[in-house]
């Protein structure tokens, strides 16, 4: 199954530069209980932002691809050069964890989504690409802290 984990705000913001725009305990502990164990995919952008955050250790996940056009050899991941190959032939859970570019490629894959919103507005430069939402139906919802947190899977 391929899922899909982001938080925006109230406008689809998800980034301030190659950043997160808040922060969030409540949500960062909510990513980490859903990708710890999990494969996950990346890309490029993304990757080089975590590993401003995981300068010495590890990075927290079952197993790491990470998205780039550009060859390029990741000591901790798996290049992944052909998204769409990748996502059309893999038989692993995969778990896409941003950002911009690799979640609107890879949204039409997506059969699940779990998506954090975030009741305010904030500053930043990087919007989640507007989607139907009516594709998906709802199928977990949980408040904690100002933040909703979504579950939502493709109808079929
Ligand atoms: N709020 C959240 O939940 C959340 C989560 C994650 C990230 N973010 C934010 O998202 C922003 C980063 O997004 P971004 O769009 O700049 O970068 P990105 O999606 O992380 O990475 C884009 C990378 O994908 C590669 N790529 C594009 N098309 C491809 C294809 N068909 N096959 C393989 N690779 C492909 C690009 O290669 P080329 O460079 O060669 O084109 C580029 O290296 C940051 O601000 C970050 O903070 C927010």
């Amino acid at each position: 199954m391929i899922s899909m984990i982001w938080a925006m705000d109230e406008n689809w913001l998800i980034g301030k530069d190659n950043l997160l725009p808040w922060h969030y305990p409540t949500d960062l502990a909510y990513f980490k209980n859903h990708t710890k164990n999990q494969a996950v995919l990346m890309g490029d952008m993304t990757y080089q932002s975590l590993k401003t955050y995981y300068v010495t250790k590890p990075l927290p996940f079952k197993k790491v691809y990470v998205a780039n056009i550009e060859d390029k050899e990741y000591t901790d991941g798996y290049h992944v050069k052909d998204l769409f190959e990748f996502l059309k032939s893999t038989e692993e859970d995969i778990m896409i964890i941003g950002g911009k570019t690799i979640y609107q490629l890879a949204l039409p894959y997506a059969n699940r989504l779990y998506i954090t919103y975030v009741l305010k507005t904030h500053e930043g430069n990087v919007y989640f690409p507007k989607f139907d939402l009516a594709d998906f139906k709802l199928i977990d919802k949980t408040i904690e802290d100002g933040l909703i947190f979504a579950v939502y899977e493709r109808k079929s």
